[in-house]
């Protein structure tokens, strides 16, 4: 069986292209008995959501994909995915700092749905003061070749730090606040279920449309710097919470990696 990678045996090498490119691609992040818990505990809590007659902000279901955006905390399945040490402990070596949970989010791609996810940064649509480290660890829960929406890179684009936001589902706008991204190489990561990349929130990625006749299921894990701060603009996470622009994103609902249950 394929050996997992952990904190301990992730190698320099895939540190340094991490660092370089702003993604990297890790295999069996979890192992194939939590890859088959964990499918069963993501689709059918977000086809419950996206079923339900229940307006909320926080599930979106759209042609691009079905996204439901933070319910770790509400069920115990998915804040053990959310909060897997070993996810976490990989996070922060790659990250080189103590990190902690931004949120996470299901995103399923429906069969044939016909539309790729559009190049974007992450980090423009966050109310953080500064989070110069935060990163994502987009996990496979079923086998994501090409034709089924798999992501896309452009590597050192996260060295971008000042753009504007980019819509997932407007195709041009990243190429046209920054025309020069344009000619630069793009690198598609197919992932057997288990794998993760893990992106930068400045690089720029995009994901295929779904091809095929079953859904792409994937979780997504956002860690952001332990000292980031709240700036006071809008976001589905924050708003609830009615914060003062300027204090620290800690407490409950923005878990420390070192505070994760350990395995
Ligand atoms: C996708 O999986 O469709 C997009 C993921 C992302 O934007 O991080
Ligand atoms: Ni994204």
């Amino acid at each position: 069986m394929a050996k997992q990678t952990t904190p301990d045996n992730l190698s320099a090498e895939q540190i340094a292209h991490y660092r370089e490119h702003g993604f990297v691609h890790i295999p069996n992040i979890i192992n194939p008995e939590e890859v088959v818990e964990f499918y069963d505990v993501i689709y059918d809590f977000a086809e419950a959501k996206r079923k339900s007659e229940e307006e909320h902000a926080s599930v979106r279901d759209s042609e691009v994909f079905t996204q439901i955006v933070n319910f770790w905390h509400e069920d115990e399945g998915i804040k053990r995915l959310t909060l897997h040490p070993n996810v976490g402990g990989v996070a922060e070596k790659l990250a080189g700092v103590p990190l902690r949970i931004w949120h996470d989010h299901m995103l399923i791609k429906q069969p044939h749905n016909n539309a790729p996810t559009t190049y974007h940064q992450d980090q423009p649509f966050w109310p953080h003061g500064e989070s110069p480290n935060s990163i994502s660890a987009w996990i496979a829960l079923c086998d994501v070749p090409v034709e089924k929406g798999c992501m896309t890179f452009i590597p050192g684009s996260h060295r971008y730090t000042d753009l504007a936001p980019q819509s997932t589902r407007d195709g041009d706008k990243l190429f046209d606040l920054c025309p020069e991204l344009t000619w630069e190489k793009r690198v598609t990561v197919p992932l057997k279920a288990g794998d993760c990349t893990f992106h930068h929130s400045r690089c720029a990625h995009m994901a295929t449309p779904n091809d095929t006749d079953d859904p792409r299921v994937a979780h997504i894990i956002i860690y952001m710097d332990q000292t980031t701060t709240f700036s006071g603009k809008k976001h589905i996470v924050t708003d609830p919470l009615a914060l003062e622009a300027g204090v620290l994103l800690d407490g409950d609902m923005f878990p420390a990696v070192n505070d994760f249950p350990k395995l």
